[in-house]
C-alpha cells in the first residue's frame, strides 16, 4: 500500500512532452529526490483525445504504472484548460469573446468559453473517459480538475447565462433596478433581454452591473468545476477531488465560496517580489489557503496543499530572478509551517519548446547534474523528516479578505484610483508577520470562536449579516481593528448613507464626514511619529477616543486612529494607510490588549516563527530570512539535524529549524 502519511512532494509532470526513455530517467530521478506526488495530464487533452471520441490512453497507462511501481502517487488532472485544435474548429461558438467583442482563436491555452454548452459537453466527456479508466488505479491519490479557473467571456452563451443568473439572484427587474441604482444615467431596464454582459462601453460602467457579472462568472466557473467533480466522485468516492486556485485580485473567482466544494484546498503561489516581500507574500498565500480550508467547516484542521510554485526562479519586472541557494527549501518549509501538506512545483522537467520553455523546473535544461536538482534532492530528504508534524497551525488572530470588495474597489469611479483591497489585506497581514503574530485570513461571516482579534482591512462591501458579525464579535468581548473604506457600501455597492462607514459606525464609535485621498507620494504626519499614505478622512468621535491624530492641513488635530469600547470588547479604527512600523506597533498593541502574544517572543527581525500545536504535541518552525546567522530563544529537538536545544537555537544565514518542542511525544 502506498504510504500517504508522507508529505506531498513533486510537481507538474508532463510525460506527453517526452519519449518513453525519458520517463524511466524521470522516475529514477524522482526516487532519488524522494518525490511522493506528481500532477499528470494537466494539458494533455490533444494527446488523450486526438480526434473527437477517440482516446489514446496507452501512454498514460504506462506512465501511471511506472510511477506506481516507484511508489510515487499521482494527482491526475482533467485536461480541460487546453482544448485540442479540433475542438475549437468544430465549435467556433465555444471560443471566448473579450469585452471589446473580439472572438479569440486557438493558439494558446484556456481558449474556450466556460458557459458554452459544447465546451461543457466535451469537458464532461473527457472527464468521464478518464474516470472510467483510472478511478481505481492504485497510483491515484487525488483528482486535479482543470487548471487555475480564471478566464472570462462575453459571448452570447455567457450573456444568456448571465440573465438567468440575474433573474435567480434578484427575482424581478424592479429589485435589480433598485440594486444597481439604474435611475442614474438612464439605465432603467424594462426587459431582461436589455441586459448584457459589461462589454466595452462609452464611459464608466454601472458598479452593480460589474459586480454581479464577476459574481456570476465565479459561479459559472464553479459549476464547470462541480460538474467534473461529481463525475469523478461517482466513479470512486474514495478519491479526493480538488482544483488549483490561482491567486491574485484579478481572478474572477471567489475562492472562499469554492472551498466547500473541494476536498482539499490547493493553491498555486508565485511571489512577485525578489526581496523579503516574497516571503511575506508566501505567508499571506498560505494563511489565506488555510482560512479557505477552514471556511464553513467546524472540524477541518486547515490543511491545504501548495500545488504549484516555481522552484528556482522568481518572475518579476520583466525578467527571471534566480532564487539564492537554500531559498527553495526555506520557502517550502515555510509553507509546511503554515499548514501545507507538502510542496509541489511547476514543474518537474523543463520542456524543449512551447511557450513556457524557460519556466522554472526541478530538472532544468541542464539536466540532473545541476544545483537545482541537488537542492531538490535535499528538499525531498528534509520534507521526509517533517511528516510527523500534523498539528494545526496555532492562530488566534483573524484577518478578513473579500474578493467582492476587491472587485468593487477597482471601479474607476472611486475617489482614488489607488484603492486596492488586496494591498490593504497584505498590509495588515504584513504588519502581523513583522510582529511575529500568526493569523488566519478568513471569509467575512466565518465562525470566530478561538479568535481574539479580528482585523478588517478595507472591507468595502458589508451586508447586514457581516455588519452584525463584527458588532457581535466586539460586543461579546472580542477585539477588532477596522481600516478605512470598510462598511462604506452594501452588498450591491450602494453607499450607506448618514456618514461613513455606514455599516460599522456604532461599533467603532465614529462618523466619517469627508474623504481626502492622498497623492501618490504624499505622506501625512501623525502624532506619535507615524505617517499615513493613500488616504485620509474627516473622522468625528461619537463615543470613541483618538489614539493618534493628523498634524497638518485641513485635518490638523483630527483623529487618525481611534479606539472604542463597545459592549465587552474594543474596536480600533484606522483612517489612513499607516507606515509599516506604526502599523506593526498598533497591531502588536491591539493583540496584546486582546491577550495575543508573538509566537516566539525575542525572535530577531527577519526570522519567521510559526507554531503548530495540538493534542499530539507542539512544533516550532524557525526560518531565518536574513543573510546573517541568528539566535532565537527556543527549545526542542530539530527534526532536520536531530540536535536538541535547551534555551537558544542558532540558525545559519538563510537556515531553518523545525523544533519538536519539549513534552511532545516522539
Ligand atoms: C501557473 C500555471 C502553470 C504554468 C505556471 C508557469 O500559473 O498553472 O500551468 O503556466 O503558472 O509559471
Amino acid at each position: 500500500m502506498p504510504d500517504d502519511t508522507r508529505l506531498r512532494y513533486g510537481g507538474d509532470y508532463n510525460p506527453e512532452q517526452w519519449p518513453p526513455q525519458v520517463w524511466r530517467e524521470d522516475v529514477d530521478l524522482m526516487r532519488r529526490a524522494r518525490v511522493t506526488l506528481v500532477t499528470v495530464g494537466v494539458f494533455a487533452w490533444s494527446r488523450l483525445e486526438p480526434r473527437p471520441g477517440r482516446y489514446t490512453f496507452d501512454w498514460l497507462d504506462e506512465v501511471l504504472d511506472l510511477l506506481h511501481a516507484a511508489d510515487i502517487r499521482v494527482a491526475l488532472a482533467t485536461p480541460t484548460a487546453g482544448p485540442p485544435p479540433w475542438f475549437s474548429l468544430a465549435h467556433p461558438d465555444a471560443l471566448p469573446v473579450t469585452a471589446d467583442g473580439v472572438r479569440l482563436h486557438h493558439g494558446s491555452r484556456d481558449t474556450y468559453c466556460a458557459a458554452a454548452p459544447a465546451y461543457r459537453r466535451a469537458a464532461r466527456r473527457i472527464t468521464t473517459a478518464l474516470a472510467d479508466r483510472y478511478a481505481h488505479h492504485p497510483a491515484l491519490a487525488l483528482w486535479h480538475v482543470h487548471n487555475e479557473y480564471g478566464t472570462t467571456c462575453h459571448c452570447p452563451h455567457t450573456e444568456a447565462a448571465f440573465r438567468r443568473w440575474l433573474a435567480d439572484r434578484h427575482g424581478d427587474l424592479d429589485t435589480l433596478n433598485d440594486a444597481w441604482v439604474t435611475s442614474f444615467w438612464s439605465q432603467h431596464y424594462t426587459d431582461w433581454a436589455q441586459i448584457g454582459t459589461p462589454r466595452a462601453t462609452q464611459y464608466l460602467h454601472n458598479p452593480g452591473h460589474l459586480l454581479d457579472f464577476r459574481r456570476f462568472w465565479s459561479d459559472t466557473l464553479l459549476t464547470a468545476y462541480t460538474e467534473q467533480r461529481d463525475l469523478l466522485r461517482t466513479a470512486n468516492p474514495d478519491v479526493p477531488v480538488t482544483t488549483n486556485y490561482v491567486l491574485g485580485d484579478w481572478v474572477p473567482v471567489d475562492h472562499g465560496r469554492w472551498s466547500r466544494e473541494v476536498d482539499l484546498v490547493a493553491v498555486d503561489h508565485y511571489p512577485s517580489a525578489v526581496d523579503r516581500d516574497a516571503e511575506t507574500q508566501a505567508a499571506l498565500a498560505a494563511d489565506t489557503a488555510r482560512g479557505w480550508s477552514r471556511h464553513g467547516t467546524d472540524g477541518r484542521t486547515g490543511d491545504w496543499l501548495l500545488m504549484e510554485t516555481a522552484p528556482n526562479l522568481i518572475y518579476t519586472d520583466g525578467r527571471m530572478h534566480t532564487k539564492e541557494p537554500g531559498r527553495m527549501l526555506r520557502q517550502s518549509v515555510a509553507h509546511v509551517a503554515r499548514g501545507s501538506r507538502g510542496a509541489l512545483f511547476f514543474q518537474w522537467r523543463a520542456p524543449r519548446g512551447g511557450a513556457e520553455r524557460f519556466h522554472s523546473a526541478l530538472v532544468g535544461h541542464a539536466g540532473a547534474d545541476s544545483r537545482v536538482y541537488r537542492e531538490a534532492v535535499r528538499l525531498g530528504h528534509v520534507l521526509d523528516r517533517l511528516a510527523e508534524v500534523r498539528a494545526p497551525v496555532a492562530a488566534t488572530v483573524a484577518v478578513t479578505a473579500d474578493p467582492a470588495s476587491g472587485w468593487a474597489l477597482r471601479h474607476p469611479g472611486m475617489p482614488s484610483t489607488r484603492l486596492d483591497h488586496h494591498a490593504e489585506v497584505a498590509a495588515a497581514h504584513g504588519a502581523l508577520w513583522r510582529a511575529g503574530i500568526t493569523c488566519d485570513v478568513v471569509v467575512a461571516g466565518d465562525r470566530l470562536d478561538g479568535y481574539r482579534l479580528l482585523v478588517v482591512p478595507a472591507l468595502y462591501l458589508v451586508d447586514d449579516r457581516v455588519s452584525a458579525w463584527v458588532r457581535d464579535h466586539v460586543h461579546g468581548g472580542g477585539y477588532a481593528v477596522v481600516t478605512y473604506l470598510s462598511g462604506v457600501a452594501d452588498e450591491h455597492a450602494r453607499v450607506r448613507l448618514g456618514g461613513y462607514p455606514g455599516a460599522l459606525r456604532d461599533v467603532l464609535g465614529i462618523r466619517v464626514e469627508e474623504f481626502h485621498p492622498l497623492a501618490v507620494d504624499e505622506r501625512v504626519p501623525l502624532t506619535g511619529g507615524g505617517t499615513g499614505t493613500v488616504w485620509s478622512e474627516t473622522v468625528h468621535l461619537t463615543g470613541a477616543t483618538a489614539v493618534t491624530a493628523y498634524t497638518t492641513g485641513v485635518l490638523h488635530g483630527r483623529p487618525a486612529v481611534t479606539r472604542h469600547r463597545y459592549g465587552a470588547g474594543t474596536a480600533w479604527y484606522v483612517s489612513t494607510r499607516l507606515d509599516d512600523d506604526t502599523y506593526r506597533r498598533l497591531l502588536t498593541e491591539a493583540a496584546r490588549t486582546a491577550g495575543v502574544t508573538p509566537v516566539c517572543p525575542g525572535t530577531p527581525d527577519g526570522v519567521e516563527a510559526v507554531r503548530r500545536s495540538g493534542p499530539d504535541g507542539s512544533w516550532l518552525f524557525l526560518l531565518n530570512h536574513t543573510d546573517r546567522p541568528q539566535t532565537v530563544p527556543a527549545a526542542g529537538t530539530d527534526l532536520l539535524t536531530g540536535v536538541t536545544a535547551t534555551g537558544a537555537v542558532d540558525l545559519p544565514a538563510g537556515g531553518v529549524a523545525v523544533l519538536r518542542e519539549p513534552d511532545t511525544p516522539q
